[in-house]
This record gives structure tokens, C-alpha cells and sequence, in this order.
């Protein structure tokens, strides 16, 4: 959250407003137990899953995983930032706000910020003429034209081209007065071993990628021929970072939202193309598969995503990671599907805007997109088939919150396997939320099914050490000498543990609702609400639990560990790289030293006792 006010009266503003009273001035609340109850205001349920708990000033819903303070309440009830947020509840509670200060380091960020707009924006003027006018770039004329993109286009687009020199950019610029040290830390230039500068593209067709303030942040370039590497990407940068912009947003966004629906495909070229035939809802992911942060910048705009990514391996394999965060960001996503050997770009231009609209209207839902991905890769007809399809495709089925659907893909499933309905739906019960979608297991990895059973479920190990941290002050204390934040392997965990060992030498106080002020990261945030808001049960011992905790937590490292490194050597066995193997070998060796002579208790009482409050 970006901090205009200082940090002692945002916690005044917090400490002084209940959130039970603020939640209960918007929707009724029951009480229940030591928490308040109701049904969540972001998203449709039936049953109560929305928990306020005043001990913890914090609330969660277990049905979609929002959760927060009274600030990130008001943020997301009204839909408005985090100044006006603060500003609502300091009225509620009588708080007078003082002008906002912004900090030296605050100042000099976002002067640094504007320069480097100003920066990239002379970048992307330089580029464009130099593709318009320049004499030099007409093989980039040519070569845009062979792949249909007019000069209406590229001007639309403000596509560039990039002169073949070693520093035109950087004599361009340094004529522009820029200063030199801010073209040092643009991205758009590449130090010289032996000292000095050059320009980081040459030769290429240049690709600005905007925000959705049609700022330009970064830029893809484009070689003119088969060369390789096919595209180069600019760094990230201040106003940079990957994964969280969509090419084509700022152009499109409006008609998404008119259109109430958004077509995600891959590549440059597959947004423009269809784009300039008419197909104006379009973004690309850029090369990725989609991330977290894409979706919650779509979901601005409309909450319905049609993915539409090459048929091949690659691009199945980039639509199924996609489609398991989208279902869990309750985005509503259907599948496209190209003719095989087509991408969107070129199906485009071979059969225009009908039949692409044609093909989108088409898409298939995520249960049948998936199912039949599977019915195709593996035999229907024998156990093992039917077997591995089930067991890829429950996880899926699990991440319908809506029961009726789930019923019903269960009894699509049981009809076209021929497999008993009623041991579909155990099945289903047993399933774990944690399945992300990953390649084959393979055959050769030496986890056992209980390590890798482990593998899966250390994150409770990890969620709960921090939930004994978020609770009481002695337990930061007692754990910083025993564990460091990079024993956690679950990225968010580690991200709070350290905020949490930070917080604590600094001799703050860790209460859930102000710790969450401090963590710009929506998802952490979530995570510290539903983990504040959980109860340890049947837990007669505390400091028992506590070191079973930590036991488990170093081994689960080590177990973690050794699966990584199995993958490596498998890896490089298949390229027969001998020395690699070797390595690696000696560190399994002395993992599995580390590991034979850890104490192996401390298993199984932990892993029950954390329920819903
Ligand atoms: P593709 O290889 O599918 O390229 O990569 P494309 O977009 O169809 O490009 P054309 O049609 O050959 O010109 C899809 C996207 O992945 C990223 C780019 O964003 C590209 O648009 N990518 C690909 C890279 O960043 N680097 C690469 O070397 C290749
Ligand atoms: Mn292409």
C-alpha cells in the first residue's frame, strides 16, 4: 500500500476503529462464538463463511479467501484506494488527518519514476519515426508488410524499428538531454565489459508495451528474420515488472468492458492482428502464462476470459496453469480452440473478423476443455487410462465452489469412463485443493508416495508456524533463533515470516491488522486474515507443538530439497551432462545424510488441528 501518511497515524486510525462496528454498518452480522458471521459481500454464497473477529480486528471469508483490516474492508466494500479509505474511517472515528508527507525515499521514487516515463516515451518517439521516414528501415517496412500490418497499424500501435548501429539510441537520447545516468538504469542500454554503453536492440521491430494510462513501461523487439533469440524483452524497471502488464490493454480496454469479456492470447502479433480485423477485446500475456496479477488487472474490466493460446504442447500446457488460477480467482474462463498449425494472428488474416468471432463464441468450458484434452492423451479404455484422466481432472472439478456444477461433471465423468458415481464423488472428497497442474509425474523419480504425499502438504507445517507467530509475541522470539525465513518454502509464508522477524526487531508489534499495512502484496495479506482467523484445536501443549513444528519444517526442507535436485539429475542425465550429475549426486548424498539424522518425530498431531473459527 503506498504510505502518503506516516505510519504512527495509520495505526492510530486503525487502532481506534472496531471492526465489528464498521462491518455491521454495511451488512448484518451474527455472532458466533468469539467471531461475528455473515454471508460474504464479494461473493455469492448461501452459507456463512464471512468471519469478523474482534479480538483480531481482522475479517475472512473461507468461501473466496478475501481478507484484511478495517482499512483493505473499507478499500474493497467501496471500491476506492487507500487514502480514501483511510480517510473514511478517519472520519468515522473522529480522527483529524494531517496533510499527507511523503518520504525522501518516497519523493526520489517517483521522481525517478517520472524521468524514466519521460525516458521510454522519448524512446518510443525515436523508434516509431525511425520506421516511419528512415531510410534504414526499409527491410522493417517490408518485413511488416508481408506480415499484413499496414502503416495505419503500426502507427496505432506506435511500432518502431530499432537502428542497426551500436548507440544510436543512446547518441538520440544524450541529444534529447537526457541525463546519462538515467540511460544507464533505463534497461534500454547494456554496459560494455570494458567500459561504457550500447544500445540493448538493434535491428529489431520494436513493440512498446503501455499501462493502462498508455504510459509506456517496456518494450519487445522483434529480429526481421528466423535468427535467435526471436524476440528480446527490456528489463524490469521501476515502472516495469513482468508478469504484470497485458499488451494491448490500454488500446482495448474499453471495448472490454463494453463488451463485458476479454480474449487472452500470447504474442505480440496475436493481439494486433485481430485486433486491427475487428476483434477489439484482445490482450496478450506476453510469453507467459497468464499470472495472478494479469488476472486481477483484467478483472477491472470484466470477469469474463476467453483464452485463446496455440494448440500446441506448449500452449495446452500455458492455458491449463492459466485456467487453475483463473477458476480460483472465480473468473468466469472458457477455452478457445485454433485449428492445429494456426495461431491467432494468422487465423486472423486468413479468414477475418466472422469466422474469429465464429471460433470464439466456440470455446469450450474449463471441464470440457480439460476432459477432452485428457480423453485424447491417455487410453479410455484401459484402468491406468481412466486412472490418471480422474486423477487430473478432480483437482479441477474440486475448484468449483458451486456444488451443482461439481454434481454434474462428476456424472459426465462417471458416464463417459464408466466408473461408480458414488466412489467418483469419495474421490472427489479426497482430493487435494493444494494439485496444481504440472507435467506427468515421472516414472523414474525416486519420492515415494509418502514423500510426496509430504511434498504436498508441508505448506501446513509452514501456514501453521506462522499462525503461532501471528498469535503471540513470545513465540517471534522463541523462533527466531530457530528458524530463518528461507526454511519456508511456500513464497507468500516466507514473505510474511520476514516481515514478521523484521517487524519484531524493530520492536513492533506484530498484531495482525497492522502488519498487514506494511505488506504490499494482496494474496500475503489474504493469507495472514485466514491464518489470524483459523483456531488451533485439541491442542493441549503449545510448546510441543511448536518444535514438532520446527522439526517437521527442517525435514519437509530437506525432502523438498532432494525432489528438486532428483529433477535435476533426471534433467541432466537426459542431456548427459556427467559432471552435473555428479554434483548433484554428492549433494542428494549429503542431504540424505542431513535427513537420516534428523529425529523423525513429531509427525502427525499438528496437521488436524487446524480448523475454520
Ligand atoms: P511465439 O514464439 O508464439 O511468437 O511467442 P509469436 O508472438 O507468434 O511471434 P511471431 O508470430 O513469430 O512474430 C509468443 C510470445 O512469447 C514471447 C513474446 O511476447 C511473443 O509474442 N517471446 C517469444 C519472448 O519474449 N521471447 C522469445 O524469444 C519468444
Ligand atoms: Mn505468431
Amino acid at each position: 500500500m503506498p504510505k502518503l501518511f506516516s505510519d504512527t497515524v495509520i495505526n492510530e486510525v486503525l487502532d481506534r476503529s472496531n471492526i465489528v462496528e464498521l462491518v455491521s454498518s454495511y451488512l448484518p452480522l451474527k455472532r458466533a462464538g468469539r467471531n461475528h458471521r455473515a454471508c460474504c459481500p464479494f461473493h455469492p454464497e448461501k452459507t456463512a463463511s464471512f468471519i469478523v473477529s474482534a479480538d483480531k480486528q481482522i475479517f475472512h471469508c473461507f468461501g473466496c479467501g478475501v481478507g484484511g483490516n478495517a482499512l483493505t474492508f473499507v478499500m474493497q466494500y467501496e471500491k476506492v484506494n487507500f487514502r480514501e479509505a483511510l480517510e473514511i474511517l478517519a472520519q468515522r472515528s473522529g480522527i483529524p488527518l494531517p496533510e499527507p508527507e511523503k518520504s525522501d525515499f518516497q519523493k526520489s521514487k517517483e521522481d525517478f519514476s517520472k524521468n524514466i516515463f519521460s525516458l521510454y516515451d522519448k524512446a518510443r518517439g525515436y523508434y516509431h519515426a525511425n520506421l516511419m521516414v528512415s531510410p534504414e528501415a526499409q527491410a522493417a517496412r517490408a518485413y511488416l508488410q508481408k506480415r499484413g500490418i499496414s502503416k495505419e497499424t503500426a502507427q496505432h500501435f506506435k511500432l518502431g524499428y530499432s537502428l542497426p548501429g551500436w548507440d544510436t539510441l543512446i547518441q538520440y537520447l544524450k541529444a534529447h538531454k537526457a541525463s546519462l545516468a538515467l540511460i544507464e538504469k533505463s534497461g534500454l542500454v547494456v554496459a560494455k565489459d570494458e567500459g561504457g554503453y550500447y544500445d540493448r536492440f538493434r535491428n529489431r521491430i520494436i513493440f512498446p508495451i503501455s499501462d493502462t494510462k498508455d504510459r509506456v513501461v517496456g518494450f519487445g523487439a522483434r529480429v526481421l528474420d528466423n535468427s535467435l533469440p526471436k524476440y528480446i524483452n527490456s528489463p524490469e524497471t521501476a515502472i516495469y515488472t513482468k508478469g504484470k502488464n497485458l499488451f494491448g490493454l490500454n488500446l482495448a480496454r474499453d471495448f472490454i468492458r463494453s463488451l463485458d469479456q476479454v480474449i487472452v492470447v500470447e504474442g505480440y502479433l496475436d493481439m494486433i492482428v485481430p485486433f486491427e480485423s475487428g476483434i477489439k477485446n484482445i490482450v496478450a500475456s506476453l510469453g507467459t502464462a497468464l499470472t495472478g496479477d494479469q488476472i486481477k488487472l483484467i478483472r477491472r474490466f470484466t470477469s469474463n476470459v476467453v483464452m485463446l493460446y496455440d494448440s500446441d504442447l506448449a500452449g495446452e500446457l500455458a492455458t491449463l496453469r492459466a485456467l487453475e488460477l483463473l477458476i480460483k480467482e472465480d473468473m468466469n474462463v472458457r477455452i478457445a480452440i485454433l485449428p492445429k498449425g494456426d495461431d491467432p494472428d494468422s487465423f486472423a488474416r486468413k479468414h477475418g473478423q466472422e469466422d474469429f468471432l465464429k471460433m470464439v463464441a466456440c470455446a469450450k468450458n474449463i471441464f470440457d476443455y480439460k476432459f477432452d484434452l485428457l480423453l485424447s492423451r491417455h487410453e479410455v479404455n484401459t484402468t491406468t487410462g481412466k486412472d490418471k484422466i480422474v486423477r487430473e481432472i478432480l483437482p479441477t472439478i474440486k475448484k468449483f465452489k458451486n456444488q451443482t456444477m461439481r454434481a454434474e461433471y462428476i456424472k459426465r465423468i462417471s458416464e463417459k469412463l464408466d466408473l461408480d458415481l458414488g466412489a467418483l464423488f469419495k474421490d472427489l472428497e479426497d482430493t487435494s485443493y493444494d494439485y496444481e497442474y504440472t507435467q506427468e509425474p515421472d516414472q523414474n523419480a525416486s519420492t515415494t508416495a509418502v514423500e510426496h504425499y509430504r511434498l504436498k502438504e508441508f505448506p501446513i507445517t509452514e501456514r501453521m508456524l506462522v499462525k503461532l507467530m501471528l498469535e503471540e509475541l513470545h513465540i517471534v522470539d522463541k523462533l527466531k533463533n530457530m528458524i530463518e525465513p528461507s526454511d519456508f518454502v511456500e513464497e507468500k509464508l516466507r514473505k510474511i515470516v520476514k516481515f514478521i522477524f523484521d517487524f519484531f526487531a524493530k520492536g513492533q508489534e506484530c498484531k495482525p491488522n497492522i502488519l498487514m499495512n506494511y505488506i504490499d502484496d494482496e494474496e500475503a495479506i489474504n493469507l495472514i486474515s485466514e491464518l489470524s482467523a483459523l483456531e488451533i484445536h485439541d491442542c493441549p501443549d503449545k510448546e510441543k507443538l511448536i518444535e514438532d513444528c520446527v522439526k517437521r519444517l527442517k525435514r519437509d526442507k530437506i525432502l523438498y530439497l532432494r525432489h528438486e535436485i532428483h529433477k535435476e539429475i533426471l534433467a541432466a542425465q537426459k542431456t548427459g551432462d556427467d559432471e552435473a550429475v555428479n554434483r548433484l549426486m554428492r549433494q542428494l548424498d549429503n542431504l540424505n545424510k542431513e535427513y537420516n539424522s534428523l529425529d523423525k518425530q513429531g509427525k502427525d498431531h499438528l496437521t488436524r488441528s487446524l480448523v475454520h473459527g
